[in-house]
């Protein structure tokens, strides 16, 4: 028997055109509103995001508090523990302009690693977009972890890492403020609670150390990582921004770069970002 819930989940999600960005990451979702999906149809674009990693939804027009509102219904909302906004903590101001001397994400991150519960969800959309430029790219940390060999998988399966919120609040933004920022141990490889598949789970943003082994093996080995992060187009794909666009990325299996390479213009946007469960590996 077919429910009149199942219907109209696959109704408006079915209905849409979707344009894989890459084989292993990143769908565009073309003729979905966002702001009318029935909860039904919110769970069934929170799995496919843990699959596809990245959805890229167009002409998505909405307030701040609107974007708030949907950032809730896929769950708990995220305050950032460095940049909170301080109208809105529950959204995190993405803008970079002529008198910028940073642009938030311009290194291979997922966000907030070093959080004890770091972020599921992160969905971001641009208002102001720069003339050219200003794209984002992601990478599949599922395939990342696919393609090492063997016996690399073998020795990071029995791994944690150390993340540490100093390492870029303190470090790349240069945040003079006395607060701690947060500081965790997560496995190297996590399992994703929707798919049960794995990922890699270090980022140059975030990892400091792996724990239990020697400074320059912990260095040479989170190394390695970043540069297969980093060197494997195969598994990445770039998202181009166009006014009102909404994207959302699943930080449990994905990283991002934001490219700052249209300075001095300006591009602007909000960040909203949901709470994710503490890394896990199921063994
Ligand atoms: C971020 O959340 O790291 C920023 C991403 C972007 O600005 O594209």
């Amino acid at each position: 028997m077919t429910s009149a819930a199942t219907l109209s989940r696959s109704s408006a999600l079915q209905a849409a055109q979707r344009v894989d960005l890459n084989k292993n990451i990143g769908t565009e979702l073309r003729g979905v509103k966002l702001l009318s999906l029935s909860d039904d149809e919110i769970a069934e674009v929170k799995q496919l995001l843990a699959e596809r990693g990245v959805l890229v939804f167009r002409d998505q027009p909405m307030t701040l508090a609107q974007q708030i509102e949907l950032g809730r219904r896929f769950g708990k909302l995220h305050v950032h523990p460095a940049f909170a906004h301080k109208e809105h903590p529950e959204a995190l101001r993405i803008h970079a302009d002529a008198d910028s001397s940073y642009a938030a994400g311009e290194a291979w991150h997922t966000d907030v690693s070093c959080d004890l519960e770091p972020p599921g969800i992160s969905m971001l959309r641009i208002e102001v977009v720069p003339s050219g430029g200003g794209e984002t790219a992601f990478a599949s940390m599922y395939k990342a972890f696919e393609d090492l060999s063997k016996p690399i998988q073998d020795l990071l399966l029995g791994l944690e890492a150390i993340h540490t919120g100093d390492l870029p609040y303190r470090g790349t933004y240069k945040s003079t403020s006395k607060k701690e920022y947060p500081v965790n141990v997560h496995p190297v490889i996590r399992t994703h609670p929707l798919t049960g598949k794995r990922a890699l789970y270090v980022n140059t943003g975030f990892t400091d150390k792996i724990k239990g082994v020697r400074g320059r093996e912990s260095k040479a080995l989170l190394q390695m990582l970043f540069d297969h992060i980093a060197y494997g187009v195969e598994f990445q794909c770039r998202v181009h921004w166009e006014p009102q666009t909404l994207t959302m990325w699943d930080n449990r299996c994905t990283q991002h770069y934001a490219s700052w390479d249209y300075f001095p213009e300006t591009r602007s946007g909000w960040r909203v970002t949901t709470v994710g469960e503490r890394p896990f590996l199921a063994l």
